[in-house]
């Protein structure tokens, strides 16, 4: 398997000072939302979202938007964007774009948490070529999922036309052992993407994050020192924003690929 990796932009303006003390106090949502640099993330889809509509305009004069049009078989490559998992035909049932197959992804996306895995998913996704799978499937981390077997995960899929390639992201499939074994065997010659991130900013971020949800869950906050030390001071890697992977498990089955920055 290759594995590329892309570098998402490091944010040295965030305040690294916080200690332990602070972080208490501070509102852990807005402490998640800074380190995830929400005014970025916003204008960059705002771009993005204005750039596809226009996009849409030019080109929707003669594809899909005609359903009829497009179920007579004479759908584009952007088609499988608007209807990853067939056309609606109004009685609660779908209909395959003619042409179209549901396949195993050859990309995948393999973390880390909060790296960007999101965006650079949907960047991939505005080339017609690539399609991508709009959840996260989560079959190579989660042993309950792989052993439904690759028949269930490609019936995940999104349909694409031969000559597409589906991407699929799950973060977690970098921290997880069985992971690399699991992707290996399904395609040897899969590739994987890694987009990485400042591991300080991205820890507090992951940790932000953790800490908003358990929030939304009414759970009682945590300090950073208590998920991220052992009583006796030693780092926990278990705590589930510390995880890596070890390299040894991934280094089987890869060889060399370029970086991106
Ligand atoms: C398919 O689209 C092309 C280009 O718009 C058009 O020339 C052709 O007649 C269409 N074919 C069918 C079967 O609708
Ligand atoms: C919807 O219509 C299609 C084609 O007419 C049919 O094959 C399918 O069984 C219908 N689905 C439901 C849920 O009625
Ligand atoms: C495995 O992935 C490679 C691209 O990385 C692709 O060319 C090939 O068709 C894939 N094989 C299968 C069986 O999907
Ligand atoms: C702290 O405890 C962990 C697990 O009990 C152990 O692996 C580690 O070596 C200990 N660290 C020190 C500094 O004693």
């Amino acid at each position: 398997m290759k594995m590329a990796i892309a570098f998402k932009d490091v944010d040295l303006n965030f305040n690294l000072t916080i200690n332990q003390t602070k972080l208490h106090r501070v509102s852990y949502k807005r402490l998640f939302y800074r380190t995830f640099d929400k005014k970025r993330f916003v204008y960059s889809f705002s771009f993005l979202a204005i750039f596809l509509f226009m996009f849409q305009i030019l080109i929707d004069g003669n594809s899909c938007s005609n359903v009829s049009t497009c179920l007579s078989g004479n759908c584009s490559f952007e088609d499988t964007h608007k209807y990853p998992y067939g056309i609606p035909i109004g009685n609660g049932s779908r209909l395959p774009i003619p042409g179209t197959n549901q396949r195993l992804p050859e990309v995948l996306i393999i973390g880390v948490r909060k790296g960007g895995t999101r965006a650079l998913l949907e960047m991939l996704n505005l080339h017609p070529d690539i399609q991508k799978v709009p959840m996260e499937v989560h079959f190579f981390d989660r042993t309950d999922r792989h052993a439904l077997g690759l028949e269930w995960y490609r019936h995940q899929m999104p349909f694409t036309f031969e000559g597409q390639l589906t991407v699929e992201k799950s973060p977690s499939y970098f921290i997880t052992p069985e992971a690399p074994k699991r992707v290996y065997k399904m395609n040897s010659s899969a590739k994987l993407l890694l987009i990485v991130r400042d591991p300080v900013v991205r820890l507090l971020s992951d940790f932000a994050q953790i800490e908003a949800t358990r929030s939304e869950w009414k759970k009682k906050p945590r300090s950073f020192e208590d998920v991220a030390l052992l009583s006796n001071g030693s780092v926990n890697f278990q705590y589930k924003a510390i995880q890596h992977p070890s390299l040894g498990k991934l280094a089987p089955y890869l060889c060399l690929a370029p970086i991106y920055t």
